[in-house]
Order: C-alpha cells, then sequence, then structure tokens
C-alpha cells in the first residue's frame, strides 16, 4: 500500500499505543497529585480500547507505513496482560520494532513475559537515584531500589541497550540529575536527558522551570567530557553523545529549547482510541466509534490517511518561534493518556 505523507512531506512511521491512563506514580510534571487526587475520573473500562480494537488498528498503521510501535500508558504496566497485546501485536508482523516506555515499578515481575511476547525495546523512566529526590520525583514517596531492580532483571534477560529517561525540572532533579549518568557509564545503557516541557495543561510549566538541553550538556561535559555522535537515523527524538574516555553514549532532548518537528513521523493513538498527530494537540480524530460501529478496514484505513494527509502540526517549532498564540494558548490533550 502507498506510504502516506503529511502537509510537510512527513511520512507516518511510528505510532505511539497509549494503553491505559491510570499510572501508580503522580510525577508533577505530568500529573501532579494535587490534581490527579483520590477523587479524579479516569476513563471507563469501556471507553477504553480494547486489545483487539488496538491489535487491528496497528494492523493498519503498519500497512500505511509503520515501522515502530512504541506502547505508553499513564503507566503500561498497570494494565492487566499487557504481554498479550504485544504478542498480538509481533504477529502482525515479526519485523515490527516493538517498544515500551514504563516508569520501571513493575518491570522486575513482568519483563520476562514481555520478553517472551516478542518486545524488542525497553525505555525506563528514572529521574534521580536520589531517595529524596526520586520519591518527591514520584509524587508516591517511592525509592528507587524497584526501579534499579527491574532494570537488572532486563538486562539479565537480554535487553540492551535499555534506554533510561531522565525528566530534569527546575527545584526538582537539576541538582543532582548527573549521578543519574554516573550510574549508567560503562554499562550498555543509554540515559536521555529531557527538558521539562509545556505537554498537557496541568503541570505548572513556565519556562523558568526549564533547564536548557545546553545547561545539562554544560554540567554532564565538565564531569565526563562529550563528543557528538550522528543521528541514527532521519527523525531522531534524541541528540546523541558519547563520553569521549569510551564510557558509553547518553542523549539530549531539546523539545523546547531546539525542536525537531521538521522530521516528525511520529502518531499517536489515545487510550480511548482517538488519532492524535501531535503531542501537543488540541484534539484528536475518533477510530474508537468507526470501529465499534462497524467500519470496515477500508473505512479506517481512509480516515488515517486523511487526517495525516492534513497534517501541520509543528507545536514546539511554533512555540520557539513564539508566532501562532492563539495555537499556543488553546487548551492540550494530556500526556497521560496520549503517553510520552
Ligand atoms: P527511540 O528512538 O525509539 O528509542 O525512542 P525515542 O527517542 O522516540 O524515545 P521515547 O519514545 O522514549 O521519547 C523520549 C521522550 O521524548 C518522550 O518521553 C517525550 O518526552 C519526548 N518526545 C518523544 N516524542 C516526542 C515528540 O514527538 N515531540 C516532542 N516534543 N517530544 C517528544
Ligand atoms: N516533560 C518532558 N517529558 C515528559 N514526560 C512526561 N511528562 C513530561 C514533561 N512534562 C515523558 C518522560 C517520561 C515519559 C513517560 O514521558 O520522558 O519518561
Ligand atoms: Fe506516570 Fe509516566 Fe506520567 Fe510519571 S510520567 S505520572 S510515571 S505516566
Ligand atoms: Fe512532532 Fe508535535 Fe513534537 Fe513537533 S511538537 S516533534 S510535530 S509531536
Amino acid at each position: 500500500m502507498e506510504p502516506i505523507t503529511d502537509n510537510y512531506n512527513r511520512k507516518l512511521r511510528d505510532l505511539r499505543v497509549s494503553v491505559t491512563d491510570r499510572c501508580n506514580y503522580r510525577c508533577p510534571y505530568c500529573m501532579p497529585l494535587e490534581v490527579y487526587g483520590e477523587k479524579y475520573e479516569f476513563l471507563k473500562r469501556n471507553e477504553v480500547l480494547s486489545f483487539e480494537e488496538i491489535e487491528r488498528l496497528v494492523r493498519l498503521f503498519v500497512k500505511l507505513g509503520v515501522k515502530k510501535v512504541r506502547i505508553t500508558g499513564g503507566e503500561p504496566l498497570v494494565r492487566k496482560d499487557l504481554e498479550s497485546l504485544i504478542s498480538r501485536i509481533n504477529s502482525i508482523d515479526s519485523d515490527l520494532d516493538i517498544a515500551l516506555t514504563t516508569n520501571g515499578y513493575l518491570l522486575a515481575e513482568k519483563v520476562q513475559k514481555l520478553k517472551d511476547a516478542g518486545l524488542s525495546r525497553l525505555t525506563v523512566s528514572l529521574d534521580s537515584l536520589d531517595e529524596i529526590t526520586y520519591k518527591k520525583m514520584n509524587g508516591k514517596g517511592f525509592g528507587p531500589d524497584k526501579v534499579l531492580n527491574g532494570i537488572k532483571r532486563a538486562e539479565q534477560i537480554g535487553f540492551s541497550p535499555i534506554k533510561i529517561n531522565v525528566v530534569v525540572q527546575k527545584g526538582y532533579n537539576d541538582k543532582n540529575f548527573l549521578d543519574v549518568a554516573n550510574h549508567f557509564r560503562s554499562s550498555k545503557n543509554i540515559v536521555r536527558f529531557i527538558e521539562f516541557m509545556d505537554v498537557g495543561n496541568k503541570n505548572g510549566w513556565a519556562l523558568n522551570k526549564v533547564v536548557p538541553a545546553k545547561e545539562i550538556l554544560e554540567v554532564i561535559d565538565k564531569k565526563f567530557p562529550l563528543e557528538s555522535v550522528s543521528p541514527t537515523y532521519e527523525g531522531e527524538v534524541a541528540k546523541k553523545y558519547r563520553y569521549k574516555d569510551g564510557a558509553g553514549e547518553i542523549g539530549i532532548i531539546s523539545s523546547v529549547s531546539q525542536p525537531f518537528c521538521g522530521d516528525c513521523t511520529r502518531a499517536r493513538l489515545s487510550t480511548d482510541g482517538k488519532l492524535i498527530t501531535c503531542l501537543f494537540a488540541t484534539q484528536g480524530v475518533d477510530l474508537k466509534t468507526p470501529i465499534r460501529s462497524g467500519s470496515d478496514d477500508d473505512e479506517l484505513i481512509s480516515i488515517i490517511r486523511s487526517t495525516w494527509g492534513q497534517r501541520t502540526d509543528r507545536y514546539s517549532e511554533l512555540r520557539s518561534q513564539n508566532t501562532d498564540l492563539d495555537q499556543l494558548n488553546k487548551p492540550k490533550v494530556e500526556m497521560y493518556y496520549i503517553g510520552g
């Protein structure tokens, strides 16, 4: 089938699938506890796509050129039986790159099943190794040991490299993110430092809470000198650097200070089945209703085609140029239900 391109000639290559809007953490940059408290109403069971529905949609996206599927949440490992979804997706095309982004809390107990089901790659969020900072950054008072243990298990059974995501947020881990770099030096794993982004509307984002990529780099480079590495593929999110002493590689994701919309090939499927063409979108296109009202594959493909065909998103670039304030000020969809 003819691969599809958007208005700026960007292909549709990656699909990020959010399998739940729930999470066992309350990171201040994503689901701050004050907003997502006991009374917060998450999606009801029947609003959430079933594994059958997700599999069917992924199959269609793969027909349209998707090569990489990333499972996200919320926290994907809180969804029961996730391995059966991985296995369904794996059966679509065994060459498909299937990745998972998790906070790692439940990883140790689930990783073997995920591997057996055909998961190819793993990204684990770990914002700090300092006990107090980590507790503050997951909003639940959990220490980092369970996550470190999960990473160790995953390494033992052959995930390599594992990517470690560190969101750097001023007032939280800006004084100790270097510890994470240090911890994973000389392992095969790749730590990626991420600028605190203005995703959603509820995380109290302000430019002065962002530690710019340049500063993050300076801190690391001062202690462990770095040199830049050229990108592995077009549209790569993280800029790569390697330690000059041969102790491995890190990445910096600078969506705020140096946006990368120009070659963004990512679509997102929200927990409730909306097709979302930008992390900062204000709305999505409903695929669940047509699926549940009996649309056939051709009809679904035609919705996906026309949505991607009309795509003009480049939010991060607009934000950095500050050109379209009306667009920037519109309420955005929340991160916890479209994944990171
Ligand atoms: P691989 O290259 O497949 O390993 O993954 P990746 O680099 O896309 O990494 P991952 O999916 O873990 O993304 C890392 C983080 O980058 C996310 O959690 C987001 O914070 C940010 N990010 C990912 N995609 C986008 C995007 O399209 N736009 C923006 N602004 N940020 C993104
Ligand atoms: N800024 C940057 N990254 C974020 N993530 C979630 N919220 C934010 C934010 N406000 C990303 C982190 C986390 C992943 C699940 O989503 O990378 O590791
Ligand atoms: Fe949960 Fe991930 Fe959001 Fe943290 S960033 S609250 S772990 S979904
Ligand atoms: Fe892609 Fe939107 Fe992120 Fe730009 S801001 S890189 S268009 S998801």
